[in-house]
């Protein structure tokens, strides 16, 4: 059995972006997941003169280590001014800091909501743009407009949503066992 990781890039305690992921996880179904809370990899703000003082902290090479040893990874990202929440962007640079292919070529399926009807979409098209460069290999993006419409009892409501995000999760489980394929072939 493969293992992957799911995480929502948000602190908050009530995200609405781990419910989501949690959905997503609950869909998988060729492989064990694990679901990671960044809350319990705190991190102080990253800065050169810290890193230069102090070295990289252990949460973020624990967290980076979740990430080399998973198959994959299911995220949703919180959206703040259209952006990267600060707790997510400062979990990220300092695992850049460890490792630039920060994502390890692993299988992502790419998610964000929002209470609002854009759904994320401008933190999306960041990290769909950026991520690349982390050695990510995106295999699908999913945005979920209007939460507070479209979710309910840890499920999507909207017919046509939910069926959307079931195809991108049967890519993404496709995406991971191909991945095996070829590193058992390699
Ligand atoms: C500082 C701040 C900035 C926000 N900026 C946006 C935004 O640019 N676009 C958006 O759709 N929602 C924005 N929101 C609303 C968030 O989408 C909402 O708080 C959501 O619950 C965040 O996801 P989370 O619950 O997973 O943390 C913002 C919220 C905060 C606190």
């Amino acid at each position: 059995m493969k293992n992957i990781i799911a995480f929502a890039g948000s602190n908050s305690k009530n995200s609405i972006n781990k419910e989501l992921v949690t959905y997503a996880s609950s869909l998988i179904t060729e492989a064990n997941v694990t679901i990671l809370d960044i809350n319990d990899f705190g991190l102080p703000i990253y800065g050169i003169d810290l890193e230069n003082s102090q070295g990289i902290p252990d949460n973020a090479h624990r967290f980076l280590e979740a990430i080399k040893k998973s198959d994959g990874i299911l995220l949703s990202l919180a959206e703040h001014n259209g952006a990267y929440s600060t707790a997510f962007k400062n979990l990220f640079d300092w695992m850049s800091r460890i490792e630039g292919k920060t994502f390890y070529g692993k299988p992502m399926l790419l998610m964000a909501t929002a209470p609002g009807g854009r759904g994320g979409a401008s933190v999306l098209e960041i990290a769909k743009n950026r991520f690349p460069y982390h050695d990510a290999e995106i295999v699908d993006v999913f945005s979920l407009p209007f939460f507070g419409k479209n979710f309910e009892n840890g499920k999507i409501t909207d017919k046509e949503l939910d069926e959307k995000l079931k195809t991108s999760i049967g890519k993404f489980e496709k995406a991971v066992s191909e991945a095996d394929l070829s590193k058992e072939v390699a």
